[in-house]
C-alpha cells in the first residue's frame, strides 16, 4: 500500500482504497472482495459506489492533520453526529459505525505518524459555532451545521438502502452493530445464546407481547431514521470502562447521567481557547468567553421553548433553582395563612425549602395524595386547590418512581385558582420534550448533569415579567445596573439573579449537551427509552419475589423494586459485581417511598445510551440471586 503522499496533507484515494478493501474482504462472499478506484477496473457497482460516496462525501480537506495537537483523539475535528442516526462522510467517525471495527487494529500501518487517529476513541462532539474560535481553531474548523450526515440518505438513492442491508449482513456475521442496522429487533444479546439458560425466552417472539404500541418493533417503524443505543454508547467514553472486569452498565441516570466526548472536548476547549471571565472587559477573551456563555443560554431557551432568553437564568442545579424561588418570591408574596401546595411525590429538595419558608412564616403546606401506583390523584389535588393557595410546586416526572405526572392540566387547575406553579424538569428534561410555553408553569428548573451536562450548572426558567418582580436571590456582582452607598439599581433577569461569577465552563457544557441531545431528538429518545422501559419492567416483573415499587400507566426511566430475601444493599452490591450501577436507599424521597410502605428501593433508571443487552444482563444476574436465595 502506497502511504500519504498528497501534496495537500490529505488522505489519498489509495489509503482510502486500502480501508474498503479491509472491508470488503469481510463481507460474506456475495460481495466483492477486491475493489479498485481505477476506472479501467470493471468493480463490483455497488462496493465502488461505497468507495466513491466516502471520497466524495469525505470532504478531505477536514482531514488535514493539526500537528499542534498531541492528543490523537482529538486531533480530528468533531464532525460526526450521533452515530445511531447514520453515518458521518468522515473517516474518523466512520469508526463508529462498527464497520472501521473490521479494520487492522493498528491504524499506524494505514496513516503512518501524522495521520493517527485513535480508531477506539473516535472525536464525536457535535459542532458548536464557538469551536470555531481561537487560534487553534484549525482542529475544530471543519464544522458545518448543515451538514448531512448520512450522505446516502439525502439523495434519496436506492443505495442507501442497498449499503444498510449489506452492512446489516456483516453486522449479522460478524455480531457487529452499525449505525444502518435497519431492524434493531435483530440485535442479539449473548444472554439469549446461553441455551440451557432456565429462564432463556425468545426475545423477538416476546416483543409483540408488550403489549404496548411501542414494541422496538412497532417504535423501529415510526422512526424515520435508525436508533442504535450500542452507537450512540460510543459517544460516551466513561461507558468503556470495567467494572469489576465487566463492561459497565450505568443505570443510575436519575442520580446523574454520564457525558458524551462532545461535552467533554467543548469544556476542555473553553478553558483551552476562551477562559475569561464575562461581560466585564474589553479584550478578546472576555468576548469568546461571553459569547459562549450567552450561546448557551440560547441553547437552552430554544431547548424548552422559552420566549426569551431573559427567561433562562443559570443556577447552580434544580436544587438551587427551587431556594431561589422560595427565597426571593415566597419570601417576599407569601404571608400567614397562605397555602403552599406540594405533591407526596417530590424529592426533598422540593420539600425542605417549602418546608422552612411554612415554619418560617406560618404557611401551610399541603400535600397532594398518590394512589398505591404513585400516581397523582387528581380529584384529591383539586380539593386542596383554593383562594389561599399562593404556590404548586410539583415534579414532572417522580425521581423515586419513575412517574409522570399530568403536569399541562395540573398547571391549568393551578392557575384557576390563581396560584403560581413550580414545575421540577429534573427527572422530566432528558426523557420527554419539555416546552414551557406549552406547560405554562411560571417556573421551571432542571440540573445539567442529569441531561449530560457537567455537574454544578443548571437552569431556572421563569417567565420574564415575573422574574423581572422578584426580588434578588444573592446580590453582589454581575446583578446591578448601578450602586451608590445610597441606592442599588438591579439588572433585570437574567442577570439579576446571576451575582457574581457563575459557572461559566459549565454552562457552555451544558450547551453541548443539549447540543447533543438535540441531535438526536428528544422524541426519538423518550420513544426508545419507552421501549426498554417496558422490555426491562416486563422482564422484572417475572421474576419471582420482585416487588415494583411505582407502577404508574406513565412511566419514564426508573424501576424501583425490592427484591425478597434480599437486602437492597446485597442486590446493589450484587449487581455492581457485575459491572451494573443502581442507586439504592431512599433516593432523597422519603415521603413517597414510605407512602408506599417501604424506606428504600433498589433503583435502576435507563437512559438512552442503555441496550436490551444491558437490560438482560441485569434481569440474568436477580434470577443469579434467586437461585441462591428465595
Ligand atoms: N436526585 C438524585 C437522585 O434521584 C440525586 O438520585
Amino acid at each position: 500500500m502506497s502511504t500519504n503522499t498528497n501534496n495537500n496533507s490529505l488522505y489519498n484515494v489509495d489509503d482510502l482504497q486500502h480501508i474498503a478493501n479491509e472491508l470488503f474482504k469481510a463481507l460474506p462472499n456475495e460481495f466483492p472482495k477486491e475493489i479498485s478506484l481505477s476506472p479501467d477496473h470493471n468493480d463490483h457497482p455497488k462496493a465502488t459506489k461505497v468507495v466513491e460516496t466516502l471520497l466524495s462525501a469525505g470532504n478531505l480537506e477536514e482531514f488535514t492533520p493539526n500537528t499542534s495537537l498531541q492528543n490523537p483523539t482529538t486531533a480530528y475535528p468533531s464532525h460526526s453526529p450521533v452515530s445511531g442516526f447514520g453515518v458521518s462522510p468522515s473517516v474518523g467517525s466512520y469508526a463508529n459505525t462498527g464497520v472501521t471495527d473490521l479494520l487492522p487494529t493498528d491504524l499506524d500501518t494505514v496513516f503512518p505518524n501524522d495521520k493517527k487517529f485513535n480508531i477506539n476513541n473516535p472525536n464525536t462532539g457535535f459542532s458548536d459555532v464557538n469551536l470555531k474560535r481561537g487560534n487553534d481553531s484549525n482542529a475544530f474548523s471543519s464544522f458545518n451545521l448543515n451538514d448531512n450526515y448520512l450522505p446516502f440518505q439525502t439523495q434519496g438513492s436506492s443505495f442507501e438502502s442497498e449499503l444498510k442491508e449489506a452492512l446489516t449482513s456483516v453486522n449479522t456475521v460478524f455480531g457487529i452493530q452499525s449505525a444502518l442496522v435497519t431492524n434493531p429487533t435483530e440485535i442479539q444479546s449473548s444472554y439469549y445464546f446461553l441455551e440451557d439458560n432456565p429462564f432463556a425466552f425468545d426475545k423477538k417472539s416476546q416483543l409483540p407481547a408488550l403489549g404496548h404500541k411501542n414494541s422496538f418493533h412497532e417504535f423501529n417503524q415510526l422512526e424515520s431514521a435508525p436508533f442504535d443505543a450500542n452507537l450512540i454508547k460510543k459517544d460516551f467514553p466513561i461507558l468503556r470502562e470495567k467494572v469489576n472486569g465487566k463492561p459497565l452498565i450505568w443505570f443510575d441516570n436519575a442520580a446523574t447521567t454520564q457525558k458524551p466526548k462532545s461535552v467533554i472536548d467543548r469544556i476542555a476547549y473553553f478553558y483551552e481557547h476562551e477562559n475569561s471571565n464575562i461581560h466585564r472587559a474589553a479584550h478578546e477573551l472576555a468576548a469568546r468567553a461571553s459569547d459562549a456563555y450567552e450561546a448557551a443560554r440560547e441553547k437552552v431557551k430554544t431547548f424548552l421553548n422559552a420566549g426569551s432568553i431573559n427567561e433562562i437564568v443559570f443556577v447552580r442545579g434544580a436544587t438551587e433553582g427551587i431556594n431561589l424561588i422560595a427565597q426571593s418570591w415566597g419570601e417576599n408574596n407569601l404571608s400567614v395563612g397562605d397555602e403552599i401546595v406540594v405533591s407526596n411525590l417530590e424529592h426533598h429538595a422540593n420539600i425542605v425549602p417549602w418546608k422552612r419558608l411554612a415554619d418560617k412564616k406560618g404557611l401551610k403546606l399541603r400535600i397532594i395524595p398518590v394512589d398505591d401506583d404513585g400516581q397523582i390523584l387528581l380529584d384529591e389535588y383539586a380539593k386542596l386547590l383554593n383562594s389561599k393557595t399562593k404556590i404548586v410546586a410539583f415534579t414532572q416526572v417522580s425521581n423515586a418512581l419513575g412517574t409522570v405526572t399530568p403536569a399541562k392540566k395540573m398547571v391549568e387547575m393551578a392557575q384557576a385558582v390563581g396560584a403560581r406553579v413550580l414545575l421540577d424538569g429534573a427527572q422530566s428534561v432528558s426523557h420527554m420534550k419539555v416546552d414551557v410555553q406549552d406547560l405554562n408553569a411560571d417556573w421551571l428548573v432542571f440540573s445539567g448533569h442529569k441531561i449530560f451536562g457537567p455537574t454544578g450548572i443548571g437552569v431556572l426558567y421563569g417567565k420574564e415579567d415575573l422574574l423581572n418582580g422578584m426580588q434578588p436571590y444573592q446580590s453582589g456582582g454581575n446583578m446591578i445596573q448601578d450602586v451608590t452607598f445610597e441606592e442599588i439599581k438591579y439588572h433585570k433577569a437574567p442577570n439579576r439573579f446571576e451575582a457574581g461569577t457563575g459557572n461559566i465552563a459549565d454552562a457552555i457544557g451544558l450547551g453541548a449537551a443539549i447540543d447533543y441531545v438535540t441531535k438526536i431528538g428528544i422524541n426519538a429518545i423518550g420513544q426508545y427509552e419507552h421501549f426498554l422501559l417496558e422490555y426491562a419492567t416486563k422482564l422484572l416483573k417475572e421474576i419471582p419475589g420482585v416487588r415494583l415499587i411505582g407502577t404508574a400507566a406513565n412511566k419514564a426511566s426508573v424501576l424501583s423494586f425490592n427484591l425478597q430475601g434480599y437486602s437492597n444493599d446485597e442486590v446493589g452490591q450484587a449487581l455492581n459485581k457485575e459491572g451494573i450501577a443502581v442507586r439504592t436507599g431512599h433516593h432523597c424521597a422519603q415521603p413517597i417511598l414510605r407512602r408506599l410502605g417501604v424506606e428504600t428501593t433498589v433503583r435502576p433508571s435507563l437512559a438512552f445510551y442503555n441496550t436490551t443487552q444491558d437490560v438482560d444482563k441485569f434481569i440474568e444476574t436477580l434470577w443469579e440471586l434467586k437461585k441462591v436465595r428465595f
